[in-house]
């Protein structure tokens, strides 16, 4: 079979999105692939031909995210579908070569994504760089410590519909975006139909989505988007759920009053909280911290397209003199020994990375470069588990402790 690689013209969405729909086994209407042509760019789509048939599909969104240091252009790989009928033939590996090739000649030096399953992206060399929480929550069972704050002057106000707050929630996010990695711009798009969407398909048997905002005079400070699945019992008892979907504030008395919001839903009794940071503040505001239920799963992967930029192109959290031996067997130009110097500080432009002759201190494929980027993964767990060697002793721990970095890496919404 003779696989042909291109982006499809505006003609062509259509049959483009059936491989989509057809490789999630989604249930969406034409409707609702109408609203997921909105999110494509159609100039960096590719989808792969077997004559004239659609049946492999990726797309990249040109997603500003923040790493260490600041904000970058990101390659936020998405859509990554191949038909039941032509899988396990290659046709994936194909576009995934010609999709790092493209990021590539356009200059960008990250790539970005969620993965459908974990086992997939690391041979393209991408590295599980942050993890997220859910939490699911027995309200009854919340009581904050003593000395969680608060600020008399805020406020609690609810916003019905949802997306009459969206000027409020957006400065919201807006004002805390670029201080954790990951966190990345959401277009007009996203905002209105991903994060404020309401349609049914999106309330999963919940009720309408919900927005409450924690202000003071000087405007909004915090918010929470929600839904609530209303119940009782068979003994006519509330029974209640609170499904939190996105959820901010600029500080920590107006991350308190938000989530505190939240858990006092009056005929409420659990709270279930998907994609959350692992750090978030909740656990130290909890005084039962294990009432969170918490289980972790993989969030933002990340492949680093050009080593040199992209390491250049990021802050670090302790100075750094190594050279390192990359590997990287997809993207050919990226293969070879850099030296990596670095002073301290919180903002990007004190870093260089330079191709060198010297001998490499360590050894590192790309996708566990990929995953310490965002400064969530410590190099010296994957040093542990014999994914990078180290040939001068102490290498590995200057570079993990370097690329460390406080606040850890999420990217809060899947693209
Ligand atoms: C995942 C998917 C795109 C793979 O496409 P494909 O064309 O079958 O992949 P390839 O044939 O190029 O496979 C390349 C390699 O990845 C492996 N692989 C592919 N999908 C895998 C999976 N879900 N889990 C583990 N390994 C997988 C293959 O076994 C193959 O391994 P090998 O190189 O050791 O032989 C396809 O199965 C699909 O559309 N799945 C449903 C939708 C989805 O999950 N998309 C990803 C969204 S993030």
């Amino acid at each position: 079979m003779t696989v042909q690689i291109r982006p499809i013209t505006e003609s062509e969405w259509p049959a483009f999105a059936t491989v989509d729909r057809e490789s999630f086994n989604s249930p969406l209407s034409p409707d609702q692939h109408d609203r997921f042509r909105e999110f494509l760019e159609l100039e960096r789509s590719l989808a792969a031909f077997d004559g004239d048939l659609i049946v492999g599909a990726t797309a990249v969104a040109s997603l500003t995210m923040t790493v260490p240091g600041g904000p970058v252009p990101v390659a936020g790989v998405t859509a990554v579908a191949v038909l039941p009928s032509h899988r396990r033939r290659g046709i994936l590996t194909s576009l995934m070569t010609r999709q790092l090739n493209d990021v590539h000649e356009r200059g960008e030096s990250v790539a970005a994504l969620y993965a459908s399953e974990a086992a997939i992206y690391g041979r393209f060399g991408y590295g599980r760089a942050a993890d997220n929480l859910f939490f699911h929550i027995p309200t009854h069972r919340s009581a904050f410590v003593r000395d969680a704050p608060v600020d008399p002057s805020l406020r609690v106000r609810l916003a019905v519909p949802a997306e009459a707050a969206r000027a409020d929630v957006e400065r919201v996010f807006e004002a805390v975006r670029t201080t954790r990695p990951g966190l990345y711009a959401r277009s007009d798009a996203r905002w209105r139909l991903d994060v404020l969407g309401d349609e049914e398909f999106q309330r999963r048997g919940a009720g309408p989505l919900r927005c409450l905002i924690v202000e003071d005079d000087s405007g909004p400070r915090g918010y929470a988007l929600f839904r609530v699945k209303g119940g009782w019992t068979d003994h006519n008892v509330p029974d209640g759920e609170v499904l939190v979907n996105d959820l901010f504030a600029t500080d920590p008395a107006a991350y308190a009053l938000v989530w505190r919001s939240v858990l006092d839903r009056d005929l409420c009794v659990r709270l279930h909280a998907w994609g959350r940071p692992v750090d978030d503040p909740l656990m130290h505001l909890l005084a039962e911290p294990r009432q969170l239920n918490a289980g972790w799963l993989d969030d933002l992967w990340i492949r680093l397209v050009d080593v040199g930029r992209a390491l250049a192109g990021r802050a670090y959290a302790a100075p750094v003199d190594v050279v390192i031996e990359v590997e990287d067997r997809l993207c050919p130009w990226n293969a070879g020994r850099y030296r990596l110097v670095a002073s301290p500080g919180p903002v990007t432009g004190k870093a260089s990375c330079e191709r060198t002759g010297d001998p490499a201190d360590l050894t590192v494929p790309v996708a566990a470069l990929g995953a310490a980027y965002l400064g969530g993964r410590p190099l010296l767990a994957v040093g542990a588990a014999g994914l990078v060697t180290e040939h001068s002793e102490g290498a590995l721990r200057e570079l993990s402790t370097a690329m460390s970095w406080e606040p850890r890496p999420w990217g809060s919404l899947i693209f």
